[in-house]
């Protein structure tokens, strides 16, 4: 009996260890069941001092290193805002030249504020992130919302305007609906990055007022509304101190006072100091010193947060706690987006992308004026003239970082020819300047000798007998028009257009003047030229949108985003021959007089504004052209109190 016992026991004990063997546990870092934060306190529990450090810094032009050891991957970021970027090579801003990365060009983000639409934000966010999540990039460098204070601002065509409350509303969908695709935004550039020659030098000086009523807000609202996931710290100096090394607004307001759990990651190159960057409120560095190699190896180990942080941390100059909080922000971005399990898969230049591109410009186009009733183009019309070089100048390639390798591109002229049903003829009107092209036929295509006069003859001789005349013109992506890095030099229009339009209405009533730009411009034929439309960068299907609108097949129902200023002085970064651009110390003096508001308070008259019920253009009568411009007297009341502000003691001082 006994014997039979222990044989039943024996079998048991076989069968328990070798039928029932415990599969080893699922360490909760890698469990997509388990609590993102208990995930993170897991991972950072397993990592050493350098695999901390390593996380806090790029490891090529656009990625981060992950803990290889951990099986935790690496970060891969992306610009930009307005589409998913071609490939570059590891560490060179060179393109890669794949074959299969071209993408779609949505509308620059102006257009998209000139919606007025949420539900088009949330279009826009949920297109972009399906194609960045497609391309496996963890963080899309996007959206921009930096305030337009100066027209002149090259980069003014990346943002949404003038206005916090529209940008506030308008940025909060396409957070929330790019994210839904495992794939973070990152909101930039925090804060106060308003013009570009001098961006690295540009110091801000503004009242506590100005800083959280006019630049902050939307930057506020994509962080506690849309749940942004990281925030690009910008280049510019604020109060004394390089943002990317500041203590103020990435850590005090944007940390402490807004609750952001998210990922500070510095614009490119936008760290200088080994010790601010230690102390200041980034987390990831990225773009630091040269391309390529340096002599110790890795240009990364020399990145601020890399080796001269880790002699920091290891001598006591640097917190272990202050460690230990950046690197759970960047480990939860990664559980977030490139742990995270339920990722959808994505797409790519997909049918349904396209339709969108399409309906987002089409949203956006602002009507300013149609006398006579010259849109939209009749049914009945035989013969349609198309003037200007921007009716056919590929216009998604340049302008910096936000320049796209696009699938193809609706020029205008050929979303007119497809739609109009009857003879379109083409001139060229102008000849502005060879540009980016994305391939040497468009700049072979661009190519042409003749003089000024010679193409105004050739388009006013056409638009004699024209049904009706579209000219397409505005600015560009070259540098000094909208163009990352550089300013504008004046708000007039380049290359002679001024004069060509005003040869077209001369010769032809039924003229439309089709404004391709994502900044204001002077319009001295605007009293003279019956119907004239803002027109924006369209992206992918410009050319569609454009077409959608002109002949009727979408009720134009944008609004301006931003003030058309009569002249640049009139403008309140401008105003009393205001030096710009400065790249010393820049005093907001107007304070929250930003855009519409300056021009309400001071009763300046405005070339074009939005009013109740769609976008108007004001006029100042012949006679009153020569009248000094009312409200020139005195600055605002509010300046005074700004520059006691400017120059008195500030909450939010660098300590
Ligand atoms: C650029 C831009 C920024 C961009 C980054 C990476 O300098 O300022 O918007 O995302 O570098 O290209």
């Amino acid at each position: 009996m006994m014997k039979k016992a222990a044989l039943v026991f024996l079998a048991l004990a076989i069968a328990v260890t070798s039928g029932g063997r415990q599969k080893p546990k699922t360490p909760v870092y890698l469990d997509p069941s388990a609590d993102v934060e208990a995930r993170v306190e897991d991972a950072l529990s397993r990592m050493t001092l350098e695999e901390k450090v390593a996380i806090l810094h790029a490891q090529s032009k656009f990625s981060s290193r992950g803990v290889p050891r951990l099986g935790i991957p690496e970060l891969w970021t992306s610009d930009g805002p307005h589409g998913i970027r071609a490939e570059v090579l590891w560490n060179k801003w060179s393109t890669a030249n794949w074959t299969n990365d071209s993408c779609i060009a949505y509308p620059a983000l102006t257009c998209l504020a000139a919606s007025f639409d949420p539900a088009v934000s949330a279009l826009y966010g949920k297109s972009i992130g399906e194609e960045a999540r497609y391309r496996e990039k963890d963080v899309l460098l996007g959206p921009g919302v930096n305030i337009l204070r100066t027209p002149l601002n090259g980069r003014n065509f990346e943002y949404m305007g003038e206005d916090p409350f529209l940008s506030s509303v308008m940025v909060v969908p396409y957070v929330r609906e790019v994210q839904k695709n495992g794939v973070a935004v990152c909101v930039k550039h925090f804060a106060l990055n308003n013009e570009e020659k001098y961006r690295h030098q540009t110091d801000v000086y503004l009242s506590d007022r100005a800083l959280y009523e006019i630049y902050l807000p939307a930057f506020k609202a994509a962080v506690q509304k849309g749940g942004a996931w990281s925030v690009m710290a910008s280049y510019n100096l604020f109060r004394g101190r390089h943002v990317c090394e500041d203590t103020v607004l990435t850590k005090r307001i944007l940390k402490d006072e807004w609750g952001f759990d998210g990922v500070v990651i510095s614009d490119w190159g936008g760290c200088h100091d080994d010790d601010l960057t230690a102390e200041g409120g980034l987390d990831l560095e990225f773009g630091t010193g040269t391309n390529g190699l340096s002599s110790t190896g890795s240009v990364f180990d020399l990145y601020h947060l890399a080796n001269p942080y880790l002699e920091r941390l290891r001598d006591g100059r640097a917190s272990m706690e202050q460690l230990d909080d950046r690197c759970r922000r960047v480990l939860r971005l990664i559980m977030r987006t490139a742990m995270a399990e339920d990722k959808p898969y994505g797409s790519l230049c997909s049918e349904e992308h396209y339709a969108a591109a399409r309906r987002i410009g089409a949203s956006g186009i602002v009507l300013l004026k149609n006398d006579g009733a010259v849109l939209p183009v009749k049914a009945d019309a035989k013969k349609i003239l198309v003037v200007g070089e921007n009716a056919i100048k590929p216009l998604n390639v340049g302008g910096g970082s936000s320049s796209l390798k696009t699938q193809h591109e609706i020029s205008p002229l050929q979303g007119i020819t497809e739609r109009a049903g009857c003879e379109v003829v083409y001139a060229r009107g102008y000849v502005g300047s060879p540009g980016t092209a994305q391939d040497g036929l468009a700049t072979a295509r661009l190519q042409d000798s003749r003089s000024a006069d010679e193409l105004i003859a050739e388009a006013v001789s056409l638009a004699a007998d024209a049904d009706v005349v579209i000219f397409v013109g505005g600015l560009n992506k070259d540098g000094q028009q909208d163009c990352e890095g550089t300013d504008r030099v004046s708000m007039d229009l380049p290359y002679g257009q001024d004069d060509v339009i005003a040869a077209l209405a001369a010769a032809n009533p039924n003229l439309a003047v089709v404004m391709v730009s994502g900044n204001p411009v002077t319009m001295p034929w605007a009293d003279d030229v019956n119907a004239i439309v803002q027109g924006w960068y369209c992206g992918s299907e410009a050319g569609h949108a454009l077409a959608d609108v002109l002949f009727g097949d979408v009720n134009p129902s944008g609004k301006l985003p931003f003030t058309f200023p009569v002249k640049l002085e009139d403008s309140p970064a401008h105003y009393g021959g205001k030096e710009f651009p400065n790249p010393g110390k820049t005093f907001y003096e107007e304070g929250i007089f930003v855009g519409y508001r300056w021009f309400e308070h001071k009763g300046i008259k405005r070339q074009a504004r939005r009013r109740r019920g769609g976008a108007a253009l004001h006029f100042r009568s012949r006679k009153q052209r020569g009248a000094p411009r009312e409200g020139t007297q005195g600055l605002p009341e509010g300046i005074p109190r700004a520059r006691a502000e400017l120059r008195g003691e500030d909450h939010h001082r660098q300590r």
